[in-house]
């Protein structure tokens, strides 16, 4: 997984909970990496998993709704960093519907060593649906940032999100008045 992924997680913790925070997860988790991450390395993204059970450990917080909480960050964060991803988007279920054949297609040639999710996105009567698929299994991440996706919009969608028994994860996405 991208290094971006570890330094914008450790500064969310940091912001969120404190410097100390950082240090302790990172002491208490056996990294290979030792926890100096740059945003251009690659690191095992079991790495992130150890420091967020860690985190959850210390702050008596569920797993779940820290990586939650990361991907709505994560979120507002790409909308910083990636700024023509999202220019002339003005809604969130046509953007989502593009999260694998625009965003992360350009990811991909941005960053040809990048582990991404697979996305297989159908347009329903009221919204849209969209299946999650990945070897790393981070569907709170995808869940985090889907709402993050919600909020910077402007609202105005539900989400509901179905675990499938092969492991892929269904989010429905209606339009609520
Ligand atoms: C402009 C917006 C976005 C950009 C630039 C972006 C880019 C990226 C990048 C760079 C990674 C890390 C790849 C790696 O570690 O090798 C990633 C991972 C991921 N992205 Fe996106 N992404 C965006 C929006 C989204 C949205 C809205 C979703 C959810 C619908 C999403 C779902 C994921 C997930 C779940 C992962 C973790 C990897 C996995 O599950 O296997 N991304 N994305």
């Amino acid at each position: 997984m991208k290094g971006m992924v570890f330094t914008e997680f450790l500064e969310m913790v940091e912001m969120k909970f404190s410097a100390d925070m950082v240090d302790d997860i990172i002491e208490d988790s056996a990294l290979p990496s030792g926890g100096a991450y740059t945003a251009v390395g690659v690191y095992d993204h079991g790495e992130l998993v150890q420091m967020v059970v860690a985190l959850s450990r210390r702050s008596n917080i569920p797993v779940p709704t820290l990586v939650q909480v990361f991907g709505e960050h994560l979120f507002g964060r790409f909308n910083v960093l990636y700024p023509s991803f999202f220019a002339g988007q003005v809604s969130v279920l046509d953007f989502l519907e593009g999260i694998e054949t625009v965003v992360h297609t350009e990811v991909r040639k941005l960053y040809p060593d990048a582990q991404l999710p697979q996305f297989h996105c159908t347009r329903t009567v009221d919204g849209l649906q969209m299946r999650y698929s990945s070897p790393r299994h981070f569907g709170d991440l995808a869940e985090g940032l889907i709402k993050g996706a919600i909020v910077h919009f402007g609202g105005g969608v539900a989400v509901s999100r179905n675990d499938q028994a092969d492991g892929d994860i269904v989010f429905d996405l209606r339009r609520i008045a």
